[in-house]
């Protein structure tokens, strides 16, 4: 019994002085086998440890970082860029794709992930020209949480969440605002031709795009892009807080087509600058089974806003509105606290085809310096005093 006991204790000692070794020096202790510093090492070294960590590595032509992720932490390191493809890169292909469940990757400080979308762009986005790959695809994750990365110059749209559940995406810094400059003034090795007009060279260079996903909070983070911040496309109850937007095309639900259904998306403290819209719901004129319901913008500071400060329009088409709003439900859209400044184009501008626009609640908005008149049309009651 003595013995058990004293045993026992010595166990238990032992233990102790191991968990204080390991909290004391952790690096010391992680496992070197655990790094990946070359591509060819990545999906080994992701397999065989729980927490590893991918460092400094050059992802060659046509390759993709692929973490299928179960209950694992993956961290960057270092820089880690991607080879630019010559001819370019379909939209369907990823930079990097994760799926899995109870997965984390964490950007550690000083990381870089340069998506080298300098090479591809060509003024055209996704829309014309030389075809460009996503640059993170997270798909089919349930609790996964991805925190701190830095990403530069993305090809094309950033991050794409797609049916996933229970996602946070925090800390998050995508820096590809040297596509604002025009395509004859980047300093860069490829040149597809310009086929943007001379306009900036980066182009539907979204930060976050959701899709069939629900239960997902994005914040803290920072999008310098030419695009929607966020894009909603279609899911449930999406949080996106705390973020700074600059350059892009604003904080966005849609663009709305047919089929597409979207509810709970709560929008607080956020900073919209030098971009075309602030607070922005498109609907496709055409859309059918569609619906918007139960969207709230709070506390939204809005600075050098080129087109509308808050816009909401139902006659939504890639490539121009038709000026003629379809029928698609916008219901339930709760406004309070924004304030800011737009340059040249209209402070709020609201087209909804007749009945589709109904419960609105607006309170508390200041938006001023627009110039531009273009009438509002099935405004519900509620909101109507400030669409003009
Ligand atoms: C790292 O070493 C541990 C212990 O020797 C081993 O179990 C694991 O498989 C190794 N991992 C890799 C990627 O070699
Ligand atoms: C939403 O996701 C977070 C992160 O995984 C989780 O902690 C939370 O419980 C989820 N909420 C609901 C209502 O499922
Ligand atoms: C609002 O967001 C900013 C970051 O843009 C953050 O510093 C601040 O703490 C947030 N405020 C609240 C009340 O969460
Ligand atoms: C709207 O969203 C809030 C926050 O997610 C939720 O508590 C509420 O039940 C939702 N209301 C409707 C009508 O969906």
């Amino acid at each position: 019994m003595a013995n058990k006991i004293g045993f026992g204790n010595l166990v238990l000692t032992l233990v102790l002085s191991l968990l204080t070794t390991v909290t004391a020096t952790p690096y010391a202790t992680f496992p070197t086998n655990c790094t990946a510093t070359t591509f060819a090492d990545i999906a080994s070294v992701v397999s065989s440890c729980m927490t590893s960590i991918i460092q400094g590595v050059t992802v060659p032509v046509d390759g993709a970082i692929t973490l299928n992720l179960k209950g694992k932490t993956v961290q960057f390191a270092g820089k880690i860029s991607w080879a630019h493809t010559p001819g370019g890169r379909s939209p369907a292909e990823v930079l990097i794709r994760l799926t899995g469940s109870d997965a984390t990757v964490i950007g550690l400080p000083g990381h870089i992930l340069h998506g080298n979308g300098q090479e591809y762009w060509d003024g055209g986005g996704g829309n014309k020209g030389v075809l460009k790959p996503k640059f993170m695809r997270i798909e089919k994750c349930n609790g996964c949480t991805i925190s701190g990365l830095h990403v530069v110059n993305a090809p094309v749209h950033t991050f794409a969440i797609s049916g996933s559940n229970n996602i946070i995406m925090e800390n998050i810094y995508l820096d590809s605002s040297m596509g604002d400059k025009p395509c004859a003034s980047l300093s860069r090795t490829n040149k597809h031709p310009d086929v943007g007009g001379g306009k900036s060279c980066g182009h539907n260079s979204d930060g976050f795009g959701v899709s069939g996903s629900t239960n997902v909070t994005i914040r803290n983070s920072r999008v310098e892009n030419q695009d929607d911040c966020l894009a909603v496309n279609s899911g449930s109850d999406i949080h996106f807080m705390n973020n700074h937007c600059s350059g892009g095309h604003g904080i966005s639900i849609g663009s709305i087509k047919t089929g597409a259904k979207v509810s709970g998306v709560h929008v607080s403290n956020c900073t919209i600058t030098k971009s075309e819209n602030g607070v922005r719901i498109k609907t496709y004129d055409d859309a059918t089974d569609a619906s918007v319901t139960n969207v709230t913008y709070k506390d939204i500071k809005l600075e050098g806003i080129t087109k509308n400060g808050i816009v909401i329009q139902g006659d939504y088409r890639n490539g121009g509105p038709t000026g003629k709003p379809g029928k698609v439900p916008i219901k339930g859209v709760t406004l309070s606290g924004i304030r800011g400044t737009v340059r040249g184009g209209q402070n709020v501008y609201v087209l909804c085809g007749p009945g589709a626009c109904s419960g609105w609640s607006w309170s508390d908005i200041r938006i001023e310096g627009g110039s531009s008149k273009k009438a509002c049309q099935g405004v519900p009651a509620a909101a109507a005093a400030y669409c003009k």
